[in-house]
């Protein structure tokens, strides 16, 4: 997340800020709990790319959304996560700032695992609290009720997500790592994914990557859930595996995969070989941030 503010010369019109692509190496599920959430051990890392542009401007009234590529996200204001995150700081707004429009760009596809609802909050969050010099506590709280992933988004470093997700703890023996990402044309809804692992008997992912970054490797226990939910899912790991010759890992509940290469050419010779082997544009070449 970063904030540029922008004057007209006056005073402030418009800040900007950009959000990150969340991706999961690993995700563990301990169990159901009492209140319709799973206990996680994830380690979680955000990559440069795919991101967001956020603008905010001030407005005469009201919180309102614009969305660009039109339809790449909600723009009625109760549902979009980003105008929630500023009514969540509202009381601690000026009273100079009656309304706000929020202005998205969107290349984070959404209910691809990536973690860009909960990163367009985390953005706003913190340009709100940088500017307006929020306490941290207010903006703690605030992510936390936003989702379950807003607050590793909020500091954007390596970190084992525990809890429902909101417990975090560094992960700083991550260095920088260069990936693959992929989101076939068909997102898995989490909270679906979620149900199918509770239906499927609380399953463990047999398919573990070797890794040092944890211990016993890297796993989705999502994975046997997200193909229950989007059985196309198989092929499209099988297609990503076969022009990478890597093993795929799913991001969060599914539908995006990554690889971890090498380096950053790697990363740009493969990306080009998944575009053109899948007949795909959402991939993306990228490496880990904020290690
Ligand atoms: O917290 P958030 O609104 O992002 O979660 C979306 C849905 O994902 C929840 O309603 C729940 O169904 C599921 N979820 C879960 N356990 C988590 C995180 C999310 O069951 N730790």
């Amino acid at each position: 997340m970063s904030t540029m503010p922008t004057s007209n010369g006056r005073r402030l019109t418009v800040l900007r800020g950009r959000s990150l692509a969340k991706i999961t190496l690993s995700l563990h599920v301990l169990g159901a709990r009492a209140d319709g959430y799973h206990d996680l051990d994830a380690l979680t890392v955000a990559a440069s790319d795919p991101y967001d542009d956020i603008a905010l401007y001030r407005q005469a009234h009201g919180t309102t959304v614009s969305v660009t590529p039109k339809g790449a996200a909600p723009t009625n204001a109760a549902n979009n996560l980003a105008t929630r995150a500023v009514e969540l700081l509202r009381p601690h707004l000026p009273s100079d700032v009656p309304g706000m429009r929020v202005r998205l760009t969107k290349r984070i596809p959404i209910g691809a695992g990536l973690g860009g609802g909960s990163s367009n909050a985390a953005t706003v969050l913190g340009m709100l609290a940088k500017h307006y010099r929020i306490p941290k506590r207010v903006v703690a709280h605030a992510a936390a009720k936003l989702g379950s992933d807003v607050p590793f988004a909020l500091g954007g470093r390596p970190a084992f997500m525990r809890g429902r997700g909101e417990r975090l703890e560094p992960a700083s023996h991550v260095g920088v790592l260069h990936l693959v990402i992929a989101t076939p044309p068909f997102g898995c809804a989490t909270p679906a994914v979620y149900r199918a692992w509770d239906e499927l008997g609380a399953p463990r992912s047999d398919r573990v990557l070797d890794s040092d970054l944890v211990v016993g490797g890297l796993r989705n226990d999502l994975e046997p859930a997200a193909l229950v939910v989007a059985p196309e899912l198989a092929s499209f790991r099988e297609a990503l595996a076969a022009a990478t010759q890597l093993p795929p890992i799913l991001l969060g509940s599914g539908s995006s995969y990554a690889v971890i290469v090498e380096d950053a050419d790697t990363a740009a010779a493969i990306a080009s070989r998944v575009r053109a082997a899948l007949r795909l544009d959402a991939v993306w070449a990228a490496a880990t941030v904020g290690s």
